[in-house]
């Protein structure tokens, strides 16, 4: 893809997740790789009203170098993305069910949602760890999010919600479709003696779809 279409798809993607309520207000915030540097949505922007050519872009250093002021979680975003080679994109949400398990979950906790689903294992992965709290745009959290994003594709930030990487774009967001689901099923049985997924089918689920 294109830098102009990454920039499209970005503001689709934000209009669809704010269009279900996936984000509020002006919370979240998403990142590309691109070949020269970052597509970042701008601080303060409403995910449901991206401008594509407002975008803010970054060089590789992480300097700001194109589009409106970019989010203050950009060091959430470098942590992830340079952790992770792998990653191509970054989504970071305030959504409802996933936020709700992130004030439940105690800081440190390594699977706060259970595997109740195939779709959550294949997207999201064995573990998704609860970084402890810190204020929104606090850069202390740096080194935090790059221990957790070392062995998990995806995070809980302790009372403020889900970080999500993915190898695209759409891969990030499906991810982050898919967290939040898993949170409100969880939420949903909570106390309900559901079945999860055996070990074995987990096994089978990440040995097969990867
Ligand atoms: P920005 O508007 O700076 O991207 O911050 C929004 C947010 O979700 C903070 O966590």
């Amino acid at each position: 893809m294109t830098e102009a279409d990454l920039r499209d798809r970005l503001a689709e993607h934000g209009r669809l997740l704010f269009g279900r309520g996936y984000s509020v207000g002006s919370a979240g915030n998403i990142s590309v790789r691109l070949p020269d540097g970052y597509l970042m949505t701008p601080t303060n922007s409403c995910l449901g009203r991206l401008d594509p050519a407002r975008i803010s872009k970054l060089d590789r250093d992480w300097r700001h170098v194109a589009g409106d002021k970019p989010s203050k979680e950009v060091f959430l975003h470098r942590a992830v993305l340079e952790t992770r080679p792998e990653a191509g994109a970054v989504v970071h949400l305030h959504s409802t069910h996933a936020t709700a398990i992130a004030c439940l979950a105690t800081p440190g906790e390594a699977a706060p949602i259970p595997p109740l689903t195939p779709y959550f294992v294949m997207r999201v992965g064995r573990v998704l760890p609860v970084v402890r709290y810190y204020r929104p745009g606090d850069a202390a959290m740096e080194p935090a999010i790059a221990a957790a994003a070392k062995d998990a594709r995806a995070m809980l930030l302790a009372n403020h919600g889900p970080v999500v990487s993915g190898k695209t774009l759409d891969d990030a967001v499906y991810a982050a479709e898919e967290l939040e689901e898993a949170a409100k099923l969880a939420l949903m049985l909570r106390g309900q003696d559901a079945r999860v997924l055996t070990p074995a089918e987990v096994e089978d689920l990440l040995a097969t779809f990867g």
